[in-house]
């Protein structure tokens, strides 16, 4: 592995219920260092957001966590962990995309939270989970799903692969080694200063500036998304100009 930290410690698994359980096992037992990567070939309990299953395809997609113990990162920013992994995603996705079939990088983009499309479909999801102490995070599980070689995958619902997109077969031990290093690289940055993360994500916000339709508290609404606040909340401007910003358990994207 081509990195100095994430993914030195690196745990390879035939089949497991799910890569982000082992990680927490993992880090209950106080043996999980900084920068540890556990990648399955198998997971046959994939957890996704909103308690959804996730699934994955045996030995054709990727199902990765990789344990962060994260310094000096207080509880209100734990949201920049999200966009540190997305960011991290997105940029390998878009390389995948860029090599084979040629200038489509720029139809990469983040769907807020932390979702990665293609146009207009998800290629790969992440969850992630920290654990905070006396205001503090000290330990955070990024688990992420890329669907990389799988060819069945349901366009009608928005689902999408690397291989769907691109035609091509891909090697996923060598996506899982860019995968490190994008995320050691976000990582650095973020060790300096946030401000590039937040001016990166805010610029690769899926449908950033354009109308939308959501359901906010159950009920439709027409909104463009501009960024995120500094709690991970959508910050959207509606049709009379006010901006606001609305977490998960208000916002989400509307079906259509
Ligand atoms: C989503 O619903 O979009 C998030 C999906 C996250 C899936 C990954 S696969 C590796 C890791 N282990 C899990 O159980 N879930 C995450």
């Amino acid at each position: 592995m081509r990195t100095r930290i994430i993914g030195q410690e690196f745990i390879e698994l035939d089949t497991v219920d799910s890569t982000n359980k082992y990680a927490a096992e993992l880090l209950t037992k106080k043996k999980a260092a900084h920068g540890t990567v556990i990648l399955a070939h198998e997971q046959t309990m994939g957890r996704g957001q909103r308690g959804r299953i996730w699934r994955t395809s045996k030995g054709l997609d990727i199902a990765t966590s990789v344990v962060l113990v994260p310094i000096g990162l207080v509880a209100q920013e734990q949201f920049v962990l999200s966009k540190i992994a997305a960011l991290a995603v997105h940029d390998v996705v878009a390389e995948a995309m860029l090599v084979s079939v040629g200038r489509s990088a720029d139809r990469v983009r983040i769907k807020w939270p932390n979702d990665v499309l293609v146009d207009r479909r998800k290629v790969a999801g992440i969850l992630i989970s920290n654990e905070v102490l006396g205001g503090q995070v000290i330990s955070s599980v990024l688990g992420i799903g890329i669907n990389v070689n799988s060819s069945d995958l349901d366009a009608d619902f928005n689902a999408t692969s690397l291989r769907m997109e691109t035609g091509i077969e891909l090697d996923r031990m060598r996506i899982v080694e860019h995968l490190c290093q994008r995320l050691e690289h976000w990582l650095d940055i973020h060790a300096t200063s946030p401000q590039p993360i937040h001016a990166k994500y805010a610029e690769l916000l899926w449908h950033k500036g354009r109308f939308t339709d959501f359901e906010l508290d159950g009920l439709p609404f027409s909104a463009r998304p501009m960024d995120v606040d500094p709690e991970g909340r959508l910050m959207v401007e509606d049709e009379n100009g006010a901006v606001k910003a609305y977490g998960l358990e208000r916002l989400r994207f509307g079906t259509r």
